[in-house]
C-alpha cells in the first residue's frame, strides 16, 4: 500500500480547521435531519447543508456520502487533491467522490471530539445492493455501547481484539499511559483503514496484526482485551459479511474469547466484549453461558432477548436484504437451522471479565436504561460482587449506603403502615429492590462512621424487635444488596 501518512496528516489538519467534529455536525444538521440521517434518510441532511462552508462539504462528502464540486471545495479552502492522496475520495468530472466513510469520534462522555473511524462506504437500505463479503463496518450502536462500558483505570497495553475501522482503539488512545495498543483483525482491509482511522486521529505507533481470534497475539498478556465480536448466529457456511459473522458454530467465538481470558490477561487485568447467546430449550442461558468463564471475576449481562424470527430479520435488515429475491430462502435458512439447534432465542449483552484469584461472578438480566458511560463505574460494580462474598455483619463492620437512594412506600391511601418498601438507585445501574423495615433504615442512616452492629442493635432497640433476629435478617439480605450497589463497605 503506497504511505498515506503525509496526505492524511494534511487532511487531519483540514478536519480540525473545518472544525469536523460530532457536536458541529449535530448542531449544523439539527434535530429533525438528524433524526431522518438515524433512519437512514438523508434529504433532510442535505438540505441542511447546502451552503458551502468546509464543515458542510466535508459531512456532504465523508458522512452522507454525496459528491461535492471541487470548485466548491476550492471556494472553501480546502484542498481536494488531499483527500485525493489520502485515498477517501476520488475525481469524477468537475466533481470530487467520497472512497470511503469518515466519521468524527465523540468522546463517550458526549463531552469532547475522540478522532475519527474510517470504514467503507454506508450501504443504505433500499440502495439495491448488499455489503461486499470483506465490508468494513463504520461505528454504530454496538461499538458505542462497547466503547461506553470499557472500564476508565488508566492501562498501559491493550488488544482490540476485531478493530475493524479502529473505532475501540482510537476512544482508548488518550486513557493509556505510555505504551502500547494492539489492533487485529482477520481482515487485512479492516487494519487498512484503521490504519487511515488512526492517522487521521493523531496515534502513533499503534501495532496491527492480522490474524483469528487470539492467534496473532498467543503467549501474550494485556492490561485490557476489548472486543466487538462477529457475534452474530449465522446457519452453518454461511459466512457472508466478516464484519458480523466469524465462521465458528453458533455462540463459539465469545465462547472462545471469554475462555482464554485468563490465560491472556495480566493479574486484575479486564476482558469486555459484546456478545449474542444462545437459548436452548432446556439449558437456562445463565447456566449455559456461565459455563464460559473460569479464572476470573465476571459480569455478564443480558441487555435484550430475540426470538429467533426477530433474529433473522435484524440481521437481513442490517444487511439490506429486505426485498431481495433471495430474503424469503435465506430467512426460511435461518430459521430451520435454529429449529434444528433447538434454540429458543438468542441474548444480547455484555461481558466483563477481570483475572482473579477468588472470582466472583454474576450473570443477570438488566433491561432498563442506566447511566452512561458504564466504564466510569464498572469497577466498583464488579467489587460489589466480591465484597458481598466477604461479608458479615460482626467485627466493627461498617457500610455506607449508595449515593443518591431513593425510598418509595406503596400501600393504600391513609394506610398507617406501607405495604412494600423499595430502595430505588437514582444514578449507575438504576436497580430497585423491594426491602424490609430493617434495611430501609439502614439506608437512612449508614454512612460509614458507625459500625454496623451498633446500627442493628439501635434499629431492633427502636422497633422493638428482637435483636438477635435483627441481625440474622441483616446476615441474610445484605449480601444481595452490596452485590447490587445498595451499600458498600465503608
Ligand atoms: C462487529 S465488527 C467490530 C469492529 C469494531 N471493533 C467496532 O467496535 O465497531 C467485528 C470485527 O471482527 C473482525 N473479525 C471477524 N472474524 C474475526 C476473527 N476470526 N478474528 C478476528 N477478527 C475477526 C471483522 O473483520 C470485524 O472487523
Amino acid at each position: 500500500m503506497r504511505d498515506l501518512r503525509e496526505p492524511l496528516r494534511r487532511v487531519r489538519a483540514a478536519f480540525e480547521d473545518a472544525g469536523y467534529t460530532v457536536g458541529a455536525v449535530r448542531e449544523l444538521l439539527g434535530p429533525v435531519a438528524g433524526g431522518a440521517l438515524a433512519r437512514d434518510e438523508i434529504v433532510p441532511a442535505l438540505r441542511a447543508t447546502g451552503g458551502g462552508s468546509p464543515l458542510e462539504l466535508l459531512t456532504r462528502l465523508f458522512w452522507l456520502q454525496v459528491p461535492v464540486d471541487a470548485a466548491a471545495l476550492d471556494a472553501a479552502g480546502l484542498d481536494g487533491r488531499d483527500l485525493v492522496a489520502a485515498g477517501l475520495a476520488e475525481p469524477s468530472g468537475a466533481q470530487v467522490r467520497p472512497l470511503l466513510h469518515v466519521e468524527p469520534l465523540e468522546s463517550v462522555s458526549g463531552e469532547g471530539h475522540a478522532g475519527y473511524a474510517v470504514s467503507d462506504l454506508k450501504v443504505r437500505p433500499g440502495s439495491g445492493t448488499v455489503p461486499a463479503p470483506g465490508h468494513v463496518v463504520g461505528t454504530g450502536g454496538a461499538s458505542g455501547n462497547l466503547a461506553r462500558l470499557v472500564v476508565h483505570r488508566p492501562v498501559d497495553n491493550v488488544l482490540d481484539l476485531g478493530t475493524g475501522c479502529g473505532v475501540q482503539a482510537v476512544h482508548l488512545h488518550d486513557r493509556l499511559r505510555p505504551g502500547r495498543i494492539t489492533a487485529t483483525d482477520v481482515n487485512p482491509r479492516a487494519l487498512e483503514l484503521a490504519a487511515m482511522s488512526f492517522e487521521l486521529s493523531g496515534m502513533d505507533g499503534v501495532e496491527l496484526l492480522e490474524g483469528s481470534l487470539l492467534e496473532p497475539v498467543r503467549g501474550r498478556r494485556f492490561d485490557l482485551i476489548v472486543s466487538n465480536p462477529p457475534f452474530v448466529v449465522a446457519p452453518p457456511g454461511d459466512r457472508r459479511f466478516t464484519y458480523r459473522e466469524s465462521g465458528l458454530p453458533g455462540d463459539d467465538f465469545c465462547r472462545r474469547l471469554v475462555g482464554a481470558a485468563p490465560e491472556m490477561l495480566e493479574d486484575g487485568g479486564y476482558c469486555q466484549l459484546l456478545a449474542n447467546w444462545l437459548h436452548v430449550e432446556g439449558v437456562p442461558w445463565e447456566e449455559r453461558v456461565g459455563a464460559w468463564t473460569a479464572g476470573c471475576d465476571a459480569w455478564i449481562v443480558q441487555r435484550d432477548v430475540q426470538d429467533p424470527a426477530e433474529y433473522a430479520e435484524l440481521w437481513l435488515r442490517d444487511s439490506c436484504e429486505a426485498g431481495t429475491p433471495e430474503y424469503r430462502a435465506r430467512y426460511d435458512a435461518w430459521l430451520g437451522h435454529f429449529e434444528r439447534q433447538g434454540v429458543t432465542g438468542i441474548g444480547f449483552g455484555w461481558i466483563t471479565l477481570r483475572r482473579s484469584e477468588r472470582p466472583a461472578v454474576r450473570i443477570e438480566e438488566l433491561r432498563q436504561a442506566v447511566d452512561q458511560p458504564v466504564g466510569a463505574y464498572v469497577e466498583s460494580i464488579l467489587d460489589g460482587f466480591g465484597n458481598a462474598e466477604k461479608f458479615s455483619t460482626g467485627c466493627g463492620s461498617r457500610l455506607r449506603a449508595a449515593a443518591g437512594l431513593v425510598q418509595e412506600q406503596h400501600g393504600a391511601p391513609g394506610a398507617e403502615d406501607p405495604e412494600r418498601i423499595v430502595l430505588r438507585q437514582t444514578a449507575r445501574l438504576r436497580r430497585a429492590a423491594g426491602v424490609g423495615t430493617v434495611e430501609a433504615a439502614l439506608a437512612g442512616v449508614c454512612d460509614g462512621t458507625v459500625p454496623l452492629d451498633r446500627l442493628l442493635a439501635a434499629i431492633a432497640q427502636l422497633t422493638g424487635m428482637d435483636a438477635d433476629q435483627v441481625r440474622a435478617h441483616a446476615e441474610a439480605v445484605l449480601p444481595e444488596l452490596i452485590a447490587d450497589g445498595f451499600f458498600e463497605p465503608a
